[in-house]
């Protein structure tokens, strides 16, 4: 990556009157002001600026405090006195004042026992090279950029080195690891070889961080346009299993009899990889990754047959709260949409196999309701076939899946599909308690309907009620 004019583009980002003001509070204080970290990383990338991080050699909260007054009655400062750290909101960006700081860590906590630093040791105790960067906001030498350890030239080289040896900045913080791993698919950067032996080294260390901070993480990585490349990483280092067991479950390939099966791990990558292409739906993705979470549960060799994993559709939805609950995904709505994803994401497919008749339609539409349409892009992304006849047949037949149901949508309305005729009205009709009739009667209108034996309809569901509830020999009332 070549990065031309970066006078420029740090001369640009300092425009705003913000850091003149900033630069004459940190002269009239005499506390050497500097930005820092992620967000002078953004600004030589030119990426989107989130929070503005400002580093002081001084006290960051009175820092902070003076500034807020001279922007205006409203500007708020909140202070996180533990930190000694003041962050205050303008004009829709945080800006955060740090006091620079030298910090060591206890060997098993993430307890860092503070020390005021000078600048240089607030950068050696930064993770990587190109979050290391400065920039003075001071007079005497406004805009430059201090670059203690070849941040610029890894830039180039998209390259994440540590400043310090590898072993110390990940055992400061283990979640480092993490975040080498997230940083490299985000910016499609390489890890370099020290850092990533450093990481295979110390990866049961992430046992002391919490599952929250993992997950942000990962979560950082399935949003990007390529996620594969960071699941890829977490293997190859032996931090999949730490944290993802039953995704790591699916590496590998047996094979009896000279048959094999493909690779579920490849598999399912290469289906969040093509998701990520018609999606930026982060539960969609989840659904996508979790798919097939169930093949090696249910793997099995039978002879004439080869390789099957019956069930594995049921078995994943199982698998998905308790995998949710362990990550700390969410155990809300979100988790239900993934867990009826993955139960249903070989109906399409199935689908496409078979003759398309309207009954197999109607039946997909009133169990995938309004999420019909990401069921369906799930299932093409699950289309990672080599063969390109086959791929060709498949994208073809689920052209007509996608037809018919937007045919029968219409016609039949089954999609949010409420039974036209009430256990209510059953009960009130026959003057019989809640009872097996009752559900027995309801599931024969649903079945009904969705056999196109009837249409979704009051009158003829009525109907069909009555000539079924004659059948189980009762009376009408009313
Ligand atoms: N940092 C660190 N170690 C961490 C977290 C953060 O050294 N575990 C430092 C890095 O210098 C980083 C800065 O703190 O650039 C700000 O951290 P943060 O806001 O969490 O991340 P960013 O690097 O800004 O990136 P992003 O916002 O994408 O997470």
């Amino acid at each position: 990556m070549i990065i031309n004019n970066l006078e420029n583009r740090i001369a640009k980002a300092l425009q705003s009157p913000l850091y003149q003001k900033i630069s004459d509070l940190a002269e009239e204080c005499s506390i050497p002001t500097y930005l820092i970290g992620g967000y002078v990383r953004d600004i030589i990338l030119e990426r989107p600026i989130k929070d503005i991080d400002i580093m002081v050699l001084g006290s960051g909260i009175e820092m902070a405090e003076l500034l807020a007054k001279r922007l205006g009655k409203s500007v708020k400062v909140t202070v996180y006195k533990n930190f000694g750290t003041a962050a205050l909101r303008y004009k829709g960006l945080d800006i955060e004042f740090v006091g620079a700081r030298k910090e060591s860590y206890e060997r098993h906590s993430r307890k860092p026992q503070v020390e005021i630093g000078s600048l240089q040791d607030d950068q050696n105790r930064r993770d990587f090279t190109i979050n290391a960067l400065a920039i003075s906001l001071n007079k005497a030498d406004f805009g430059t950029l201090i670059d203690p350890f070849g941040g610029i030239a890894d830039m180039q080289a998209q390259l994440l080195r540590t400043p310090l040896n590898p072993d110390i900045t990940f055992s400061d913080d283990p979640l480092r690891m993490m975040r080498a791993i997230r940083f490299a698919v985000q910016l499609g950067f390489t890890i370099d070889d020290e850092a990533m032996e450093a990481i295979s080294r110390n990866a049961s260390r992430l046992e002391i961080i919490s599952r929250e901070r993992i997950i942000d993480e990962i979560n950082k990585m399935m949003l990007t346009q390529r996620p594969s490349i960071g699941f890829k990483l977490m293997d190859r280092c032996g931090i999949l299993p730490l944290v993802f067991p039953e995704l790591a479950a699916m590496k590998g390939v047996d094979e009896i009899d000279g048959k094999a099966h493909k690779d579920n791990f490849y598999h399912t990558l290469q289906v969040l990889d093509n998701i990520c292409q018609t999606t930026d739906d982060l539960w969609l993705r989840w659904a996508a990754l979790l798919h097939d979470i169930a093949k090696p549960p249910t793997k099995k060799f039978i002879e004439g047959q080869g390789w099957t994993f019956h069930g594995h559709e049921f078995l994943g939805a199982k698998m998905v709260p308790g995998i949710f609950k362990r990550l700390k995904l969410p155990q809300n709505e979100k988790m239900k949409f993934v867990q009826k994803m993955v139960l249903l994401h070989l109906r399409p497919i199935v689908l496409a196999e078979d003759i398309v008749t309207d009954s197999a339609i109607r039946r997909l539409l009133f169990d995938a309701g309004d999420d019909i349409d990401l069921l369906m892009k799930l299932a093409e992304a699950d289309i990672t076939s080599k063969n390109e006849t086959k791929v060709a047949r498949y994208l073809a037949n689920f052209k007509l899946v996608r037809e018919k149901l937007k045919e029968i949508e219409e016609k039949d309305a089954v999609r949010n599909f409420q039974p036209p005729v009430s256990g209510e009205l059953i009960m009130e009709t026959y003057g019989i308690p809640p009872s097996r009739e009752v559900g027995l009667i309801k599931d024969a209108i649903k079945e009904a309907i969705l056999e196109g034996e009837i249409h979704n309809d009051f009158q003829e569901a009525f109907e069909f009620m009555l000539r079924k509830a004659d059948e189980l020999g009762l009376k009408r009332i009313k």
